[in-house]
């Protein structure tokens, strides 16, 4: 199965559990096992998000124990925050200021997750293989995100 059409059934899977009423917590949840046992190569998977003092804290995740703090404004996903757009980073070794949770992790991407507009966090996600990510995984990561927005 294409990486495409892996997407789409995580997607068409996703919408029906995502109910606009649900607990946030239950919906990041749902997300973040899908995607982790979907899809290919996703080494770590989860969310980081902002306290109410601005710090960015791990939400739900799934794979290795991970950073609980990501200090400011530092790394990956720090920046997809601070740019409010999805960063792709093919060698996180390469990436200035980048957090490594696991020394296993070789390429990333972060996507700002919004709620009724608003920037709350981030969807992060790492595989052990250099250059994982691309186009095709930003936009199906931004659509799922959508839903919650
Ligand atoms: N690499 C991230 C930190 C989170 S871990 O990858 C799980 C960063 O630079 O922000």
């Amino acid at each position: 199965m294409t990486k495409d059409v892996l997407y789409q059934h995580v997607y068409n899977q996703l919408v029906p559990l995502l109910k606009k009423e649900n607990p946030l917590l239950s919906k990041l949840s749902t997300i973040v096992a899908l995607l982790h046992h979907k899809m290919n190569g996703f080494f770590w998977t989860g969310f980081y998000l902002l306290s109410e003092d601005h710090e960015l804290w791990v939400g739900p995740y799934q794979g290795p124990v991970a950073c609980q703090y990501l200090e400011k404004h530092k790394g990956v996903c720090w920046t997809a925050i601070l740019n409010q757009k999805t960063i792709i980073v093919p060698n996180v070794h390469e990436f200035p200021g980048h957090i490594a949770c696991d020394q296993r992790s070789n390429s990333e991407i972060a996507i700002p997750l919004f709620v009724n507009q608003s920037i709350i966090g981030v969807l992060d996600i790492d595989s052990k293989n250099f250059n994982h990510f691309d186009n095709i995984d930003a936009i199906w990561l931004e659509k799922i995100l959508q839903i919650l927005d």
